[in-house]
């Protein structure tokens, strides 16, 4: 077992200390995503979870429907956000070997008359194809959101991940890149929809001193705990313990409550991305790389393949993720690397319906694709902590 040294499994950007010295420079977080994009609004929110509740308030004073379709493979974070929204969740399976929504079983969901929003989610920070999901939704009268939360700087057909559709959101968590500890951005894409999402956080984000200094608190432990030799402790530890305990749902940090934080972000938090925020491109290059390397090298086990961007697309591979030929495989796999500290890991235990705590609000579609992406994938790391020798040693292991 790999104690004292463990790579975190996705690439998150460490605080860098320099960067602390210029959280006096000019501008703002949001400056920096409204130009990043080019888009007219861009709203800094406590999480990618609270950005997407506001886009959904917002979604309401502009239609009566109350339906919004998801994959049936996501963060179980995004179904309590359209549950909280007090609207419904429609499930739309996935490709066999992507994280698309499969477009005819999109416009099946879509030919139901109440839809009032499809989210496309670009996981892994891989861009699925807009145009399909985009016809669906306007056949149907339906709001296009992008779920961006691994996404930032990712590009599809030429054009950034956030910008394809009405409304999108990013998140700025520990692990994603970019981070204020926990945090989002909530986007209205066109001017049109600008005001009403304005509008919409300022009513619903409230100041919460005690909530705010408790993210302070925890930027700085992130900070501190950030780093193969510490972050052991702050990640592998309870995982084994909630291992151990047969919980994978909360070994994975998956058990959430739809009564998540609203509050409003401190000028401290926004200053630190902000001051970060030229770190971005080189970050996504870094990452591109890795994940690069990677496929170079997971080409050579067999029984695996490798999900990745579409031809002329941009992703940004925060992680690379491998689908095995069967569940099986993948376990057997994952008993021999997730010791090792080696940054690989499982990216949702479960496609949506089979999370106990959601089966009440979400429909029990058979979904066996989403399914089969829980079962059958791992994840590896592209942190910038990861070497070469890392890899070397975790394909060893996949050869054997
Ligand atoms: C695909 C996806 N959507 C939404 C979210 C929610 O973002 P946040 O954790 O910032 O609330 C996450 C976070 O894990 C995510 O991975």
């Amino acid at each position: 077992m790999a104690i004292f040294r463990e790579i975190p499994p996705t690439a998150g950007l460490p605080i860098h200390g320099p960067d602390l010295l210029s959280l006096f420079r000019p501008g703002s977080l949001e400056e920096d995503f409204r130009r990043y994009l080019g888009v007219p609004c861009a709203r800094v929110t406590c999480s990618g979870t609270a950005a997407f509740y506001f886009i959904l308030e917002t979604l309401k004073g502009l239609s009566d429907k109350k339906t919004v379709i998801l994959p049936s493979f996501v963060c179980p974070l995004v179904p309590l956000a359209v549950l909280r929204a007090g609207l419904k969740v429609a499930l739309c399976d996935t490709l066999p070997d992507r994280f698309d929504l499969d477009p005819a079983y999109l416009q099946q969901v879509c030919a139901g008359q109440d839809i009032l929003a499809v989210v496309a989610v670009h996981l892994g920070g891989i861009p699925v194809d807009m145009e399909p999901l985009v016809r669906a939704a306007r056949s149907c009268g339906a709001f296009v959101v992008e779920d961006c939360a691994q996404a930032l700087g990712a590009a599809h057909r030429g054009r950034k991940a956030g910008t394809h559709g009405d409304f999108s959101f990013f998140s700025l968590c520990r692990g994603k890149g970019l981070t204020m500890y926990e945090g989002g951005v909530a986007v209205a894409v066109q001017a049109r929809h600008a005001r009403a999402l304005e509008l919409t956080i300022d009513r619903l984000a409230r100041v919460d001193p005690r909530a705010e200094t408790l993210r302070v608190l925890e930027l700085l432990g992130y900070w501190a705990f950030y780093r193969p030799l510490l972050f052991w402790f702050v990640f592998k530890l309870p995982q084994d313990h909630w291992i151990r305990r047969g919980d994978r749902v909360r070994a994975f940090g998956e058990m959430f409550a739809a009564d998540f934080p609203t509050h409003r972000v401190s000028w401290l938090r926004q200053a630190v991305v902000h001051a970060s925020f030229g770190r971005l491109e080189e970050s996504i290059a870094r990452q591109r790389e890795k994940a690069a390397a990677y496929f170079r090298e997971l080409a050579r086990v067999p029984g695996l393949r490798c999900v990745t961007e579409l031809p002329g697309d941009m992703a940004v591979y925060p992680y690379v993720t491998a689908m095995f030929d069967s569940p099986a495989a993948r376990d057997k796999a994952w008993e021999r690397l997730e010791g090792l500290g080696r940054g690989v890991s499982i990216i949702y235990v479960h496609a949506l319906p089979d999370y106990d705590y959601l089966r009440a609000a979400i429909p029990a579609e058979p979904c066996a694709r989403g399914r089969h992406l829980a079962a059958a994938t791992l994840t590896f790391s592209t942190s910038g902590f990861l070497t070469a020798a890392d890899r070397a040693i975790i394909l060893k292991e996949l050869q054997r």
